[in-house]
């Protein structure tokens, strides 16, 4: 087999077999590939596009790839949420404390931002000496010891997702059904979740630009699960506007701090992480009814135990906790300029990429491979 005539059967558009697919992810893990070759590849399937049968193999050789988590029997109860990306979407950041306060155990691999998407990566590690990079063994002995942690792909974790994410960061090559399907699902079966709920967006903000976009990529997500044995929830929300009130790494942890304080009780950002938290303690079967399930979180966040639960998981992870309650400890912006509206109104619509393209201009994303 050779790599120059799998690019140019995906470029004219034919389906690639299960051998092709794995031979072309294991020559880009085991460094055969040159950069430019992945990438003609990955602009190849951008065009082409690529059916549900060949995106479960690529999900799958993605999966195997390399070292996979085995929790063993807690393994079924293990947590995920992933969202396909948008801006201002600190939901997993508000989510998971709670959850993991809930009893809930989560071992979550995030990605770094994505194009003009904001990553979960970026935001943890503006918290500073917060760090993602865990080892396989660090990852597992943290959610045994404290019930959840988050790492990234480094190591041997899916490691051809690794490389991929961060060329297609840079080629153009992101909002393609497949790429991003077999990402997502690839990252979540490695890291051993038995319970995987997908927030998938469309909008302005998201790589899906129209809901029947979102809910096309949402049915072949829960499609890879059905191929690969694993259930696999996705929900289909609006990422027109930006969540929330604030967009940028540290911004968005300092309001996630606010909700977990019990400060932030209306809003999109709320809303969203009651509803998934609901979802969650359903999906798991720790609750049957939902009415006690929410009067259950919300009391979660009364007590303090979210918030306890998330300075447990930044000192865990090397951060300084005390960002929670001294804001000035996060990373300062050089300079700030405060806009005041010169007349009386309200403000009708804020575009999501836009504000997103602004914050990668101030420093917040990346335009080389790293
Ligand atoms: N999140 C991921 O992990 N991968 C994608 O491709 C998009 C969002």
């Amino acid at each position: 087999m050779r790599i120059v005539d799998l690019i140019d059967k995906k470029k004219q558009g034919n389906e690639l077999s299960k051998d092709e697919i794995n031979y072309f992810i294991s020559s880009l893990v085991n460094n055969r590939l040159q950069d430019y070759q992945t990438s003609a590849w990955l602009m190849a399937v951008w065009l082409r596009g690529m059916s549900a049968e060949e995106t479960a193999n690529l999900t799958e050789a993605m999966i195997n790839s390399g070292e996979k988590i085995d929790f063993g029997e807690t393994g079924r109860q293990i947590f995920d949420k992933h969202s396909t990306g948008g801006v201002g979407d600190k939901v997993t950041i508000t989510l998971i404390p709670l959850l993991a306060a809930a009893g809930i155990p989560i071992a979550k691999l995030s990605g770094k931002g994505l194009g003009h998407t904001g990553g979960t990566i970026d935001k943890l590690e503006s918290i500073p000496n917060f760090s993602c990079r865990l080892t396989i063994e660090e990852l597992t002995k943290q959610v045994k010891e404290i019930g959840v942690a988050i790492g990234q792909q480094t190591g041997n974790l899916t490691p051809a997702d690794g490389i991929l994410y961060s060329l297609r960061d840079v080629t153009a090559t992101i909002d393609s059904m497949p790429l991003i399907a077999s990402s997502v699902v690839s990252k979540k079966i490695a890291a051993g979740a038995g319970h995987i709920i997908l927030d998938v967006k469309y909008g302005s903000g998201a790589f899906m630009k129209t809901p029947q976009d979102a809910v096309e990529l949402a049915k072949l997500m829960v499609s890879i699960g059905k191929h690969l044995n694993k259930s696999i929830i996705a929900v289909v929300t609006s990422m027109e506007e930006p969540l929330g009130r604030a967009v940028g790494n540290s911004l968005e942890i300092i309001e996630s701090i606010e909700f977990l304080k019990g400060n932030i009780i209306k809003g999109d950002i709320a809303e969203l992480t009651y509803d998934f938290a609901l979802l969650a303690l359903m999906q798991t079967g720790k609750f049957i009814d939902e009415k006690t399930a929410a009067d259950y979180l919300k009391e979660l966040i009364h007590t303090g135990k979210a918030l306890e639960k998330f300075k447990e998981l930044i000192i865990a992870q090397g951060g300084n906790a005390e960002v929670i309650n001294d804001y000035s400890k996060f990373p300062q912006a050089q300079y700030k300029i405060e806009v005041k509206s010169e007349t009386n109104g309200y403000v009708k619509r804020i575009d999501a990429y836009k504000t997103a393209y602004g914050c990668k201009l101030l420093g917040a994303g990346r335009d080389k491979k790293k």
